[in-house]
């Protein structure tokens, strides 16, 4: 038997990005006692990689903002998928919610009167991304971090959560996980717990997302009988680095086409125009002349193209690639350089132009930048009351990029940051809450922690077996060329049996060494979710046949005006039943995917469509 150590909290929270600080922040103040619980070292979180601003209808640019117009973007960015109840919250709440940071210390860039700047983004009706140049999600991070640590928030970092824990009663009662500089094991016993794990990007070879993004939340949640929603819905960001190969999927940020950069083909065509959708067709500007006078006045003219919703322009550069129109490193050219001064750049955009200096060794003030699209978001996620955060699990929450619903089938870019603070605080709320309520002690089940440590610990029992590197390296390669931008049936078929075959060798890994200071042991324990958040991506791609958003299918490619109405659920028919030939973690096998309805919106809010602008 592994001895372990404990821990006792009221609410413990996983992730330390910009949602898990914020939740943590909202319960500590409600007076509970609360952890944050990061695989990483506080203040490194994929929020960082929201560089370009935060969405908020605060009106400092164009008085006409406001948030009706943000929640129809939203959901017209979405594909009209999105939760619509968790969409309007997100709009009517994002302005406080700046504005709060701000008064916590945040440094965001100036109007000429001393208001919050904002700047244009894609599928934003108004320049409505308050920002600090391009490093937003740093400062956002750095000030929820402040705040933390000075109200006394109990932080645990380099802290590898491997499962969930559960009462009799099935209440979640904890997490077990494992320390990763020295692999000795932990439980944190908990009245609650949030979810604030992020993203599951790290399964595409080409990602903006760092190595931290496994998909654990969801996973951990699917393993615990939540409900998993459009998992199928993967956001592949129009500009990530494509050259050098080292750093190929790097973000560039959309920061560049909001500052009125533009996009061109090896043949040097402004190719945005010709792939103009008729859902946008009204708003977007058909020539070069029009499109540039958009930058002058937002309430005369019509968007330029290369401001659509990412899914469109990711798609375009796509085609264009494929088309044998692109750059010799296989991307597109998007040009800042003719289009502001050097100092301009230099001051709006400080980290692209270091970025693309030092990684590339290309001048952003002087010559275009090589970008293609790069795997950043995932839409789909655990399925949450929109008000309270509360999963289908009773005592677990989820928030941000781990939680589905809010972005429907595309998020717009910005959106994210302000889901962070909106969505964590409601959840540090619904946490607090439901902690607050719950009578007398939780129970942490010995079983449950040891077969969590027995299979993490299995591969240092085999002499011989699969290195997890190269699992790990195939699942990149199977989700990239099967699972990608443009999908159809055959080859996700292909897909689900290349997992499969994974799932298989994942039961054989071995590692060398011992726990400490181990990173193929690491990988090997983060391996089972990114194989099931790969699986239930695939499965979800499969059933709904239609393109919408960020999932576009070759063989269904138009959107199917039935399955607007529905939400893939996907869930697991033996939640905690540790399956032979699954590495420990429940059989992932059963997992099952079912349509139901999406809430349907409120007449008075429907009418916002109807809406002339
Ligand atoms: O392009 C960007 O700066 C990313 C922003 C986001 O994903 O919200």
């Amino acid at each position: 038997m592994t001895e372990y150590e404990t821990h006792d909290y009221d609410v413990v929270i996983i992730g330390a990005g910009g949602a898990g600080l914020r939740a943590a922040i909202e319960s500590r103040a409600m007076g509970l006692r609360t952890a944050l619980v990061c695989k990483s070292l506080l203040g490194k979180a994929h929020t960082v990689m929201a560089e370009g601003g935060v969405a908020a209808a605060l009106g400092n640019v164009y008085a006409e903002d406001n948030w009706e117009v943000h929640f129809r973007d939203t959901m017209r960015g979405g594909k009209m998928l999105n939760n619509w109840r968790m969409a309007q919250l997100h709009a009517q709440e994002s302005p406080d919610r700046v504005r709060e940071l701000e008064q916590w210390g945040a440094l965001f860039d100036r109007t000429a009167d001393g208001l919050i700047l904002q700047r244009d983004f894609g599928g934003h009706r108004y320049a409505r991304l308050a920002h600090v140049g391009d490093r937003t999600g740093l400062e956002i991070i750095r000030t929820l971090q402040q705040k933390a640590v000075a109200d006394g928030i109990d932080v645990f970092m380099e802290c590898k959560v491997l499962r969930l824990l559960h009462d009799p009663d099935g209440a979640v009662s904890g997490v077990v996980g494992y320390w990763r500089p020295t692999g000795a094991f932990v439980v944190f016993q908990a009245k609650s717990v949030v979810l604030a794990t992020g993203g599951v990007g790290k399964s595409w070879m080409y990602t903006s997302n760092s190595w931290e993004s496994t998909g654990d939340g969801h996973a951990m949640a699917l393993w615990a009988g939540a409900d998993l929603i459009d998992m199928e819905c993967i956001q592949f960001h129009p500009t990530g680095m494509v050259w050098p190969l080292s750093v190929r999927g790097l973000l560039v940020t959309e920061g560049v086409r909001g500052d009125g950069g533009v996009l061109r083909n090896s043949e040097g065509q402004r190719f945005m125009f010709d792939y103009i959708p008729p859902m946008f067709a009204t708003e977007t500007a058909d020539s070069e002349d029009e499109a540039d006078k958009w930058y002058d006045d937002h309430t005369a003219g019509r968007r330029p193209p290369e401001l659509l919703p990412r899914d469109e322009v990711a798609r375009s550069i796509n085609a264009e690639v494929k088309a044998g129109r692109g750059s010799q490193h296989g991307g597109v050219f998007l040009d800042i350089a003719s289009r502001r001064t050097p100092e301009d750049i230099r001051r709006r955009l400080p980290s692209m132009y270091h970025q693309f200096k030092e990684l590339a060794g290309v001048d952003i003030t002087a010559e275009a930048m090589e970008v293609g699209p790069t795997c950043h978001y995932i839409m789909g996620g655990v399925r949450v009351d929109a008000d309270s955060a509360a999963t289908t699990v009773a005592g677990l929450f989820a928030a941000g990029e781990v939680a589905g619903g809010m972005h429907g089938s595309n998020r717009l870019g910005g959106n994210s940051l302000s889901d962070l603070i909106v969505f964590g605080r409601r959840a540090g709320i619904g946490a607090g809450q439901f902690a607050a309520g719950r009578a007398g002690a939780v129970t942490v089940d010995r079983g449950q922690v040891e077969a969590a440590i027995d299979a993490a610990l299995a591969p240092f029992e085999r002499e011989a077996g699969e290195n997890p590197y190269d699992i790990q390296s195939d699942l990149q390669e199977t989700m990239q060329s099967l699972v990608g931008i443009i999908r159809t049936g055959s080859e996700l078929e292909e897909a689900l049996g290349r997992i499969e075959e994974l799932e298989d060798r994942a039961t054989n890994l071995a590692v060398g060494g011992d726990p400490r200071y181990n990173p193929g042991w690491n990988l090997a324990t983060d391996l089972p979710s990114m194989l099931t958040v790969s699986r239930c991506t695939t499965l979800g791609a499969l059933e709904r046949k239609e393109s919408r958003g960020g999932q576009t299918r070759n063989d269904y490619p138009q959107p199917d005006p039935e399955l607007v109405k529905v939400n893939f659920v996907e869930r697991i028919a033996h939640p905690d039943a540790a399956a032979p030939g699954t590495g420990g973690t429940p059989s992932v096998r059963s997992i099952s995917v079912t349509p139901e309805p999406v809430p349907v919106m409120p007449e008075e809010l429907q009418a916002l469509f109807e809406e002339v602008h």
